[in-house]
C-alpha cells in the first residue's frame, strides 16, 4: 500500500538534494508521514507470525471475551447465528456443492486469523479490542474448532507454528492474470457477444450453476432450504434436537418495488443478474442478507452515490446518469424485496 521511501525518493531525486525536503519539493502538498502515523497503519501479521505484537493469550480466558463480544453473531460455539458467518466446523466439505469455509476447515494460517479479529472484529467495532483480547479470543476460536487445547497458551513466539488443518490444500498459482490473445480471423462478431463472469478453478463452480442445489424455484423455497440446513448445521454442532423450521409466507410486493422492476431489468440486471463485476446476484438470498441488514436508506444511497465495496465497485446509478432517483430507489426496493 506504501510506497517505500526509497523508491519515492528515487522518483523525486531530480527535484532535490537533500531527501527530508523531497516530498514538499516534489509535490508541493502534504507532508511525511511520521512514524507513529505509519505504525497505525503497518499491522498486517504475515504467515511467519512478523508483526505481530508482544504478549500471549488461551482460550480459557478467551471464552469470556468470545461470549461477550463475538457470540451475537457468530453463535456460542462458532456455529454462527443467522446468517452470520460460520467459525467453526465444515470439516471435509470443501469439495462439495456447496463448500462451508471455516476457520478449521480453509485458512491456511493461525496468523490471518489473528490479523482478521484485530483489524476487522468485532464487526460493528473494529479495532477496538487490544492485543490481549485479541490473542485470548485467537486462542478460543483455534480451540472450538479443536486446532489447540484449551490451557495453551498462544504467544508472540508459537503462534505461527501452530499447523492449521487445511494448510496443506493450497497451492501456489502461477498462471497469468490476464490471458488474452488478439483474435485476427474468423473473430466472433462482437454485437453477438454476452459478457459474462465466472470464478472457475477458485471456488467449485456447481455453487454458482443456476439451480444447483436449489431445488426450490422460489426465493421463499430457496429461504426455507438455507433455513434448514442452517438448523442442521447447528444442530450437528450444538447436539441440540433438530427443530422443523416454521415455513413463511410469501410476501407480496410493494408497488414501489413493483414499479422497480423494469429499472432493474434495464440498468441493473446486466451485472446484478449475472454476478457480473462481484455484483451480488439478485437471486443470491446469503449475498443480500448482511447487506438488507444494513438498511434499505443505506442499499439506496449506495445504488445512488456509487461506491467501491470488498466485493467489488458499484457504479452511482449503475453507470446510467440520467435515471431519476426515484427509479434507482424503486429498483433497490425491487432487489431487496425480490429476498423475501
Ligand atoms: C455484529 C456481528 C459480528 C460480531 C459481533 C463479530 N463478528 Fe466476526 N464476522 C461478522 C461478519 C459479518 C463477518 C464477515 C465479514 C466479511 O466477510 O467482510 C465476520 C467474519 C469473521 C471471521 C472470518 C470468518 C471467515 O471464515 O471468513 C472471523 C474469524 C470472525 N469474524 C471472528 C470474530 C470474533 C473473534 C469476534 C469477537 C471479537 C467477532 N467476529 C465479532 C460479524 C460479526
Ligand atoms: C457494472 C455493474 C453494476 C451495475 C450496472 C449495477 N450494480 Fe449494483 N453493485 C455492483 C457491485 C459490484 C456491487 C457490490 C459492491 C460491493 O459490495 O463490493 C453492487 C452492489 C449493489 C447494492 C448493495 C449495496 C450495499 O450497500 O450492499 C445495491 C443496492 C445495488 N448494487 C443496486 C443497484 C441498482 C439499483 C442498479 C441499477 C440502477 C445497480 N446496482 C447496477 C455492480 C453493479
Amino acid at each position: 500500500m506504501f510506497r517505500s521511501p526509497k523508491s519515492t525518493f528515487a522518483l523525486v531525486l531530480f527535484a532535490c538534494l537533500a531527501p527530508g525536503v523531497c516530498y514538499a519539493q516534489g509535490y508541493q502538498i502534504g507532508t511525511a508521514a511520521t512514524a507513529v502515523e505509519i505504525a497505525g497503519w503497518d499491522i498486517d501479521i504475515r504467515p511467519d507470525g512478523k508483526g505481530l505484537p508482544a504478549g500471549s493469550g488461551n482460550a480459557v480466558n478467551g471464552e469470556e471475551t468470545y461470549e461477550t463480544f463475538c457470540a451475537s453473531c457468530h453463535g456460542v460455539f462458532g456455529e454462527g447465528e443467522g446468517r452470520w458467518p460460520v467459525l467453526t466446523g465444515g470439516e471435509g466439505t470443501l469439495a462439495d456443492d456447496r463448500p462451508v469455509k471455516t476457520v478449521g476447515s480453509y485458512w491456511p494460517y493461525a496468523s490471518t486469523l489473528f490479523d482478521y479479529i484485530r483489524r476487522a472484529m468485532p464487526f460493528n467495532a473494529p479495532m477496538s479490542l487490544n492485543d490481549q483480547q485479541v490473542y485470548d479470543t485467537t486462542a478460543y476460536v483455534l480451540y472450538m474448532n479443536d486446532i489447540i487445547e484449551e490451557d495453551f497458551e498462544l504467544s508472540q513466539d508459537n503462534l505461527a507454528h501452530v499447523e492449521m488443518p487445511n494448510q496443506g490444500g493450497f497451492y501456489v498459482d502461477n498462471r497469468p492474470d490476464v490471458a488474452n490473445p488478439r483474435c485476427m480471423v474468423n473473430c466472433a462478431d462482437p454485437d453477438s457477444m454476452m459478457m459474462q463472469s465466472s470464478l472457475a478453478g477458485v471456488t467449485p463452480i456447481g455453487h454458482f450453476v443456476e439451480g444447483a442445489d436449489a431445488p426450490a424455484a422460489s426465493h421463499s423455497g430457496q429461504d426455507e432450504l438455507e433455513a434448514s440446513k442452517e438448523a442442521e448445521r447447528k444442530a450437528a454442532i450444538t447436539g441440540e434436537e433438530l427443530v422443523a423450521p416454521v415455513a413463511q409466507e410469501a410476501t407480496a410486493m410493494s408497488d414501489q418495488a413493483m414499479a422497480g422492476e423494469a429499472t432493474y431489468k434495464a440498468a441493473c440486471g446486466v451485472c446484478h443478474t449475472s454476478g457480473l463485476a462481484g455484483a451480488p446476484k439478485v437471486d443470491d438470498a446469503d449475498a443480500w442478507s448482511e447487506r438488507i441488514q444494513q438498511g434499505t436508506d443505506l442499499l439506496i444511497i449506495h445504488a445512488l452515490q456509487g461506491y467501491a465495496g470488498a466485493e467489488g465497485y458499484m457504479p452511482a446509478k449503475g453507470g446510467r446518469a440520467d435515471l431519476s432517483d426515484e427509479a434507482v430507489t424503486n429498483a433497490v426496493l425491487f432487489m431487496v424485496e425480490s429476498q423475501q
